[in-house]
């Protein structure tokens, strides 16, 4: 399983990037917004840390000024992903990107059939909210485990399922056991994943009694 950040925080990128888990990077127009700077300068700067996907998300909402905006977005560099909304203008783009063999992550599935659809239209990766479907009291890993099993019905479906929305650990231990190819991680849920109590305690445990033989290994 892949883990992807999701964040454009370059710091906490190239921080988490240093312990060799990340794969990718997604950012949207509010994560964009929150780092307050260009887009282009920071999908530059996130992509010359890490060479796995970066999702760069446009904003037009018509067919032709969105295609010129995914153009523009890969051109900043080889490892963009143009993220694009599930919309008619968002897969019109989809197919049109994907054909010219840019890869393109299509945002904002909230349903199986919009996941079928996008990737009908080429989509390298599809990207389900299930944080946001838990926050309406629907069950958002309902809708991963229908993704992977349409897609596992026909091979001949290249698309990757991206799970996003993601809110804490039991969201990517779900998504794992489904077999989901991708995972965004916000870096807080990332460093959560490393965190037991056991852990802590058993080494604590470890060491006190490794100062009582008075060695050092090296
Ligand atoms: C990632 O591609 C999405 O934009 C992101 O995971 C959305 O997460 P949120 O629902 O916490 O904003």
């Amino acid at each position: 399983m892949k883990f992807f950040v999701d964040t454009a925080d370059v710091a906490e990128i190239r921080s988490l990037a240093e312990t060799g888990l990340v794969d990718g990077v997604t950012t949207n127009p509010s994560l964009i917004a929150k780092s307050g700077r260009k887009i282009a300068e920071v999908i530059a700067e996130i992509c010359s840390i890490t060479p796995g996907p970066v999702s760069a998300e446009v904003t037009a909402t018509e067919f032709e000024p969105m295609l010129a905006e995914g153009r523009y977005l890969r051109g900043i560099a080889a490892n963009v992903a143009v993220k694009v909304p599930l919309t008619e203008a968002g897969l019109r783009t989809c197919r049109a990107l994907s054909d010219e063999g840019t890869q393109v992550n299509v945002t904002l599935c909230f349903s199986a059939a919009q996941a079928l659809l996008a990737a009908k239209a080429g989509a390298t990766f599809i990207s389900p909210f299930v944080g946001r479907l838990d926050d309406i009291a629907t069950d958002g890993m309902r809708l991963i485990a229908d993704i992977v099993q349409i897609y596992r019905n026909y091979p001949n479906l290249k698309t990757e399922v991206l799970v996003a929305s993601i809110r804490h650990p039991i969201h990517l231990v779900e998504s794992a056991k489904l077999g989901a190819h991708v995972a965004t991680l916000p870096p807080a849920v990332i460093r959560q994943l490393l965190k037991h109590p056991l852990t802590d305690s058993g080494l604590a445990a470890f060491l006190a009694d490794w100062r009582k033989t008075g060695q050092s290994i090296l």
